[in-house]
């Protein structure tokens, strides 16, 4: 062979090996036991797909039908365990049962917009590699259930509002994914507008790397958590209704949403736990983007909210909400009443107050768990000292002092 021949050969030789290696080391390889894992997730969630129900139920939604009925268990109520629960009526009860729903969901609807933004970026950053294709399809499947969800707690969030209030409360208009994700946040403009570029930057930066599209997931995972935390016990509610014709259609739609959710959080534990092995070991970099994204996880889950357990709401964000419910038609209460007994449900202890607490000591020990086979976590997301250093005291501290202030703006208005 002549030389020149040969140097050409062997260019082009170390060319496909050039090309194959890192082919070789990303590709997820259909032997891989985790690809069986998300393939049989993936097939399981297309059969159960929950989608048509969900449309259907919420098309005929109609709040008068079941207006009289509780529509999960009773301890999640808005302000259960408070003073406010303890002085209301039968009827009452109910609509604190029923708002709980409303303020529950319209938080899972803001969460679930930034989730459909962050899969696409996510597949977008993954898809650039070898056999990739069953994850995006995966995650295609998901931001279309999520689009299912998102339109079935608009429609009884607000109905029920229009019904009760003749106007939104909890709810809100369409949003973007770059919005604050907690619509009662703790923050400001400033804040606000910083959040919004670092979302702006993990969107650009995910879809692009390989590494960080798969550790979204991990903070998919960690958000998701929270969610089953509660919403297991919301569908158990439909699970024990003996006569399932008569269940009212919002915890119907709390169990069909639950039933989808399940396999979304198997997909996040497979994605960024077992796919993560398949990757090259992450650069400096990589380490630090997905740490913040657990730290900005601890700090959106801070925390814990009197009036609504299970959801990480700033409380003194929900004063204004809470006062429009006192002073409805529903409470009747005069302004001072109404600031009566707000003082006391945010700003003394209660069996709510400790229930909610409860509630995030357990999503603490719930995320320390989902994180642990992770090795490049910070020790301080691996403790979750952020979110365990709330406290008790620490809340009550913040309400007295916040309290008399918003009820000073207040009175100024
Ligand atoms: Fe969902
Ligand atoms: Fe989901």
């Amino acid at each position: 062979m002549h030389f020149l021949e040969f140097c050409v050969m062997n260019n082009i030789f170390e060319e496909v090996k050039d090309n194959r290696l890192p082919c070789d080391s990303y590709a997820m390889g259909s032997k891989h036991p985790f690809y069986h894992k998300l393939k049989v997730n993936y097939k399981r969630n297309r059969k159960q797909d929950c989608t048509e129900l969900l449309d259907a139920v919420a098309a005929d939604f109609c709040y008068q039908d079941c207006q009289n009925e509780y529509w999960h268990p009773e301890e999640f109520s808005l302000l259960y365990g408070t003073r406010l629960w303890q002085q209301s009526s039968p009827s009452q009860r109910i609509i604190l049962n029923q708002l709980y729903w409303v303020a529950y969901y319209s938080q899972i609807i803001s969460a679930e917009i930034a989730t459909i933004f962050f899969n696409q970026t996510s597949a977008a950053g993954l898809y650039a590699q070898e056999d990739f294709r069953l994850v995006c399809d995966t995650l295609d499947l998901e931001s279309s259930q999520e689009r299912a969800h998102i339109n079935a707690f608009k429609i009884i969030c607000e109905r029920v509002e229009a019904s009760l209030f003749g106007r939104r409360i909890f709810s809100y208009p369409m949003r973007s994914p770059f919005s604050e994700t907690m619509i009662f946040a703790d923050t400001n403009r400033l804040k606000s507008w910083w959040k919004k570029v670092q979302l702006h930057c993990f969107g650009l930066l995910s879809s692009d790397n390989t590494f960080l599209a798969c550790q979204y997931f991990t903070v998919r995972g960690l958000r998701t958590l929270n969610g089953k935390i509660v919403q297991h016990q919301l569908s158990r509610y439909y699970q024990n209704y003996v006569d399932k014709n008569q269940v009212p259609i919002p915890s119907k739609i709390s169990y069909y949403h639950f039933l989808d959710e399940s396999f979304h959080f198997n997909s996040s534990t497979i994605i960024s736990q077992d796919v993560i092995n398949c990757l090259p070991k992450p650069t400096k970099f990589e380490k630090m983007v997905a740490n913040l994204g657990i730290r900005g996880c601890q700090k959106d889950h801070y925390h814990f909210s009197v009036a609504i357990n299970g959801i990480f709401w700033y409380d003194p964000a929900l004063y204004s909400a809470i006062y429009q419910v006192l002073t409805s038609n529903i409470f009747g209460m005069d302004s001072r009443e109404a600031k009566e007994i707000m003082l006391a449900c945010f700003t003394t202890e209660s069996e709510g107050l400790y229930r909610s607490y409860n509630t995030h000591k357990e999503a603490v020990e719930s995320y320390k768990v989902y994180i642990e086979s992770l090795d490049y976590i910070w020790p301080s997301n691996r403790e979750m000292s952020l979110m365990s250093s709330n406290s008790i005291d620490k809340y009550l501290a913040v309400q007295k002092r916040l309290f008399s202030k918003w009820e000073k703006n207040h009175e100024n208005l």
